[in-house]
């Protein structure tokens, strides 16, 4: 598997963000792995189209792992072999981590921390019967009581996964509070197969700094690539070249921002593209002393010439 990610940066999975078109701008950068949003494995079995999409990746996007969820090895299973028949990806991962009231209280997601048999019985039904390498991402535990990732991913291990990225908060936490490295370093000292740590990296030096600390294998990094793709830059040319962070210029910044919105409007044509791209908009000019006045208007765009005429405002401010 460390041969899929040589710069040793994962993306991790965030539903509704880290969509084909925003995957296909990071590859763009050097991305060498990607995950998709969480799929469920329902959905895929019973023939949910707008489920079955999440599944779809540019050419570019590979090495890839699908992410499914559910709670049944049956319908995991089935699911599984639907996306190795019908799309490209190259590891399958089951969401062990996800603490969202829905998805927790159907016994999916971070709930399967709570239940290592079934758990287990859902990797392992899924090695036996499908091709690709499964990987599970999963958290520190359901609670700061029951923080049981050590004993839980080695039983994920036994039972055939070749990767665990860990998340170091419990499900309680949601998002809240630090991500605990201390817990990732507990689960790479028990585990033979890679450990990936996740959790609050935003720059290159904080997850070489993660990665001399704790010991763990590569670094999976969500939140700070969302208006930041040229993060996953910075990996690459350190690793690839040896070269330092490079700040990207407001130039290249909104060259990125038009190529995303460009991937956007293939995929979905330019209204949809206009209304998913206004979050990402926001993201790209969190940081620009200016950015301010532009926030309302990229918020509410509707088009690509709305989108141009604010780039090119944006442009025109002298930094
Ligand atoms: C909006 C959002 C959506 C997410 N969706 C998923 C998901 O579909 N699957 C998953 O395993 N994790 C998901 N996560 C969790 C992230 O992959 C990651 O574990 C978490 O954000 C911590 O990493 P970070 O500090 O680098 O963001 C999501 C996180 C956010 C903020």
């Amino acid at each position: 598997m460390l041969d899929l990610f040589p710069s040793k940066l994962l993306l991790g999975p965030m539903a509704g963000v880290t969509d084909y078109a925003f995957r296909r701008l990071l590859r763009e950068m050097g991305l060498e792995y990607s995950v998709s949003e969480m799929i469920s494995a329902k959905g895929i079995c019973y023939g949910n189209e707008r489920t079955i999409d999440y599944a779809k990746s540019h050419e570019s996007d590979h090495p890839l792992a699908l992410q499914i969820f559910g709670s049944d090895p049956d319908y995991m299973v089935r699911a599984a072999l639907y996306l190795e028949k019908n799309y490209q990806y190259e590891v399958l991962d089951i969401n062990m981590g996800c603490p969202v009231k829905k998805i927790f209280k159907n016994g999916e997601g971070s709930a399967l921390m709570k239940n290592e048999k079934l758990a287990m019985e859902i990797v392992a039904s899924l090695v036996e019967h499908t091709s690709k390498p499964v990987s599970v991402k999963i958290r520190t535990g359901i609670s700061e009581e029951n923080k049981n990732a050590v004993r839980f991913a080695r039983a994920m291990e036994r039972a055939g996964a070749s990767m665990v990225v860990v998340h170091g908060r419990t499900t309680q936490q949601m998002y809240s509070g630090r991500a605990n490295w201390e817990d990732i370093a507990r689960v790479k000292e028990a585990l033979q197969i890679p450990v990936i740590g996740n959790g609050d990296i935003s720059s290159l030096q904080e997850g070489l700094e993660k990665m001399r600390s704790y010991q763990v294998d590569a670094v999976m990094v969500a939140r700070a690539l969302r208006g930041n793709p040229f993060l996953v830059r910075d990996y690459k040319n350190y690793f690839e070249k040896g070269l330092e962070p490079l700040k990207p210029s407001m130039k290249e910044v909104v060259d990125a921002m038009r190529l995303h919105f460009s991937y956007l409007v293939e995929e979905m044509g330019e209204v949809y593209a206009a209304s998913a791209f206004r979050k990402h908009g926001l993201w790209y000019v969190r940081d620009f002393a200016g950015s301010a006045k532009f926030r309302d208007r990229l918020s509410n765009i509707k088009s690509g010439q709305d989108l141009d005429d604010i780039l090119s405002a944006i442009l025109d401010i002298d930094y």
